[in-house]
């Protein structure tokens, strides 16, 4: 059965290495397998976290470029702005009666943004899982590529899909999620976020990316000189108080640099001591830059062409409502409201 393959980011900043491998690079993996694809800069999600207006307007267009330049064709995906579909909104505000509040408040995600804000986090944010749900369930994507971190609004879809099918008849597909997730470190060892400044920006020069990992990849703090064994493993063990390993480097290389999922021949020279953490360091940055360096030139080529990116928004905003809106209607008459 073909695939309805549906994602989006946020157009809260510049797109970083993890977008791009957790999430941009399956898209264009998926996009030429003859899959009805659909692929969307989240904007109205982006107010959840508002910013300046000018830069959400900036952000929004060079993410397209960064998809552009990543690979993906808008001859064979939708590409297109979430706000140019007014039914998703819709569908979300629909979805939104069916939706346990408690659901929402234990979501993980909800809880890291809203930490210490108590009851002056707004309203968007306790539904921005609604709101994700109808960007999956309005098309009806039977697989949506994401991150590690979006496992939980994807499932909170799903229920709100087996919610709604139980209540008003089968309408929706259950969407499933990639069997290999993965979750990009980033140079302290954390999760790569835009936010956390610790992120490789995709359109960085090579020499900074090289720098930024000198000066500031963490490695095993245990391996002192480059000829000490290291372990290539971080392990984490709050209770314990546990923190071993190398934290921000060789997980990236398991990831990325060709053979060594297979081989581990890096993690065989860390333990022995035959390699140290700045060579590790450069080779890493040398997988990075082999990855970087086309998507970089062809990134480079799109940097004036705004009027292009506005025609494929155009354009896909208007395909995607085409596939969107009949499932809309569809929800809305089986709950009852008739637009007269
Ligand atoms: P950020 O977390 O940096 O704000 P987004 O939340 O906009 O980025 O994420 C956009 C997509 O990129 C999502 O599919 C998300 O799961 C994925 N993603 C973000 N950070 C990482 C990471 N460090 N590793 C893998 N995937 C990631
Ligand atoms: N919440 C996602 C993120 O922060 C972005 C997003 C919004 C999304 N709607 C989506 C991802 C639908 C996948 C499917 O990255």
């Amino acid at each position: 059965m073909s695939e309805i393959v549906l994602s989006g980011i946020r157009a809260t900043g510049k797109l970083h290495f993890g977008n791009l491998m957790g999430a941009v690079q399956h898209f264009v993996r998926f996009q030429g397998r003859g899959d009805t694809c659909l692929f969307f800069v989240a904007d109205l999600h982006t107010l959840t976290t508002l910013q300046d207006p000018d830069d959400m307007r900036r952000n929004l267009r060079e993410i397209v470029k960064d998809y552009l330049a990543a690979g993906l064709d808008p001859q064979q995906s939708i590409l297109y702005a979430q706000s140019s579909v007014p039914e998703i909104p819709e569908l979300s505000l629909l979805l939104s009666m069916l939706q346990p509040l408690g659901d929402l408040l234990r979501i993980p995600t909800f809880k890291e943004k809203v930490r210490g804000q108590d009851e002056s986090a707004t309203l968007g944010l306790v539904t921005y899982p609604v709101l994700m749900a109808a960007d999956i369930l309005g098309p009806k994507a039977t697989l949506v590529p994401v991150g590690e971190d979006q496992v939980p609004n994807v499932e909170l879809a799903r229920r709100l899909a087996h919610i709604f099918n139980a209540r008003f008849g089968e309408t929706f597909v259950i969407p499933s999620m990639m069997d290999e997730m993965v979750k990009v470190p980033g140079l302290d060892g954390a999760k790569m976020g835009k936010s956390d400044g610790n992120a490789i920006d995709i359109n960085a020069p090579i020499s900074e990316i090289s720098t930024l990992y000198k000066k500031r990849g963490v490695t095993d703090p245990k391996k002192v000189r480059a000829g000490d064994p290291g372990n290539p493993y971080r392990t984490v063990d709050i209770a314990k108080g546990v923190d071993e390993g190398c934290r921000s480097v060789y997980a990236v290389h398991e990831l990325i640099t060709p053979g060594e999922k297979e081989g581990r021949e890096i993690a065989d020279e860390c333990r022995a001591g035959t390699i140290g953490c700045a060579d590790c360091k450069e080779r890493l940055v040398g997988s990075i830059a082999a990855i970087l360096g086309p998507f970089q030139e062809k990134r480079a080529a799109l940097a004036n062409q705004d009027d292009y990116v506005i025609d494929v928004l155009h354009e896909g905003g208007k395909r995607a409502r085409v596939l969107i809106a009949p499932t809309v209607e569809a929800v809305r008459e089986k709950m009852g409201v008739i637009i007269y």
